[in-house]
């Protein structure tokens, strides 16, 4: 070789290593956050949903990861508020560079999280596991969140099941509903409970709102106490629910207690609501393989046996990456496009997809006593 092939030799190879160089690297890992609340009230929402979404990671990666790489989980404390869920979802966003959310548990801390996800115009897919607030996938203008979906059935659905529930399985006329005006969650469910009740010939006898935060609803209780109605709903999460329920019960208030998914925990005071009924996403005790299966694969990692809040991160998970892996390709907008059309056999049901981005599902109806939560019925849009 003369001096001038040389050299020439020399510089494309110097050339080919800076190059190298300025290419930015592919990334390693396929990160996802999951915002779930891991203290304060709810802290057993957001432990569970951590959980549950790890226990599907930690599968996919035993199976080789997706698209050639590891996912990653970015967890973070989004308490079950607004402010601190937007905090983290920008964090994740910009920090971490996460294109995938899993999260939040709650309706409220889900609504800003979808705000910030929809101005993002597609470069950021959310999956609720559990919030069933309405707005959580629609804009202002009723049109779907293009890359916001949820894992679970909505509140107008959970609200027409518990209402019937009351009618036609408990006989009853007349109902109290007991509200925090300010959750979004709380109030939607306590407005679609008392819409179906009234529609199918009962009577909200009470209607009485509260502030969260609250710890003494003597005043309040006395009007249902006075209006001595068959059932009282309410429709907030376990933490408040326990103090509500225990203080009726001091009162000598007789009504049927009732609620919705947010008594979902094993800290629920069984005692305080015995003889009530909630509806739910799901039953360890269904007897379907697929469910069996993951309770045991969920017991074997963690001691415990899931709630619906676990079982509903597995199954955002495992959508989420059914739909990554389809789509060929970490582009959260055609993601988005792929889970809108696909086809998911997940434990809480098989699901499809409407074009508010709600999974069509059937709901639990599950009775509490002092000993423990049992499965009572299974209901189906
Ligand atoms: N559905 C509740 C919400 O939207 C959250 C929740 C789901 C709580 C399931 C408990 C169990 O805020």
């Amino acid at each position: 070789m003369n001096k001038r092939a040389v050299t020439l030799v020399a510089l494309i190879v110097v050339l080919a290593i800076v190059m190298a160089a300025c290419r930015p690297a592919a990334p390693k890992t396929l990160k996802v956050a999951i915002l779930a609340p891991l203290s304060g009230d709810v802290a057993t929402f957001g432990v569970s949903t951590r959980d549950g979404a790890l226990l599907a990671i930690d599968e996919w990666n035993a199976k080789g990861g997706l698209l050639g790489r590891k996912i990653e989980a970015v967890v973070e404390d989004s308490q079950c508020e607004a402010e601190p869920a937007a905090s983290a979802a920008n964090k994740v966003i910009n920090q971490d560079q996460v294109k995938f959310i899993i999260g939040e548990v709650c309706s409220k801390a889900s609504i800003p999280i979808s705000e910030i996800v929809d101005a993002t115009g597609g470069k950021v897919l959310q999956i609720s596991p559990t919030s069933t607030n309405p707005k959580v996938t629609i804009r202002e203008d009723g049109t779907a969140k293009p890359t916001v979906f949820r894992a679970c059935f909505i509140d107008p659905f959970q609200g027409t099941v518990a209402a019937k529930f009351a009618l036609d399985k408990l006989g009853a006329k007349t109902a109290a509903v007991l509200l925090d005006q300010g959750n979004d969650y709380v109030r939607g469910l306590a407005e679609f409970f008392r819409d179906a009740f009234e529609a199918g010939g009962g009577k909200v006898v009470v209607w009485e709102t509260y502030t969260a935060g609250d710890k003494d609803f003597s005043a309040i209780l006395t009007k249902v106490k006075d209006a001595n109605p068959d059932v009282l709903f309410l429709p907030d999460y376990y933490s408040t629910v326990n103090l509500i329920a225990a203080q009726a019960n001091q009162m000598g208030i007789k009504a049927v207690k009732m609620g919705g998914d947010g008594w979902d925990s094993p800290e629920l005071d069984r005692q305080a609501t015995a003889g009530g009924f909630f509806t739910n996403h799901y039953s360890p005790e269904d007897t379907r393989p697929v469910v069996q299966d993951f309770v045991k694969r969920y017991q074997a990692k963690y001691g415990s046996v899931p709630d619906a809040l676990a079982a509903l991160a597995y199954d955002a998970a495992n959508i989420l990456f059914q739909a990554i892996q389809q789509a060929g390709t970490d582009d959260a907008l055609k993601v988005a496009q792929t889970m809108e059309k696909g086809k998911f056999s997940v434990v809480s049901g098989d699901i499809t997809f409407d074009n508010q981005h709600n999974p069509q599902k059937c709901a639990v109806i599950l009775e509490v006593s002092p000993e423990k939560v049992s499965y009572k019925d299974t209901v189906c849009p």
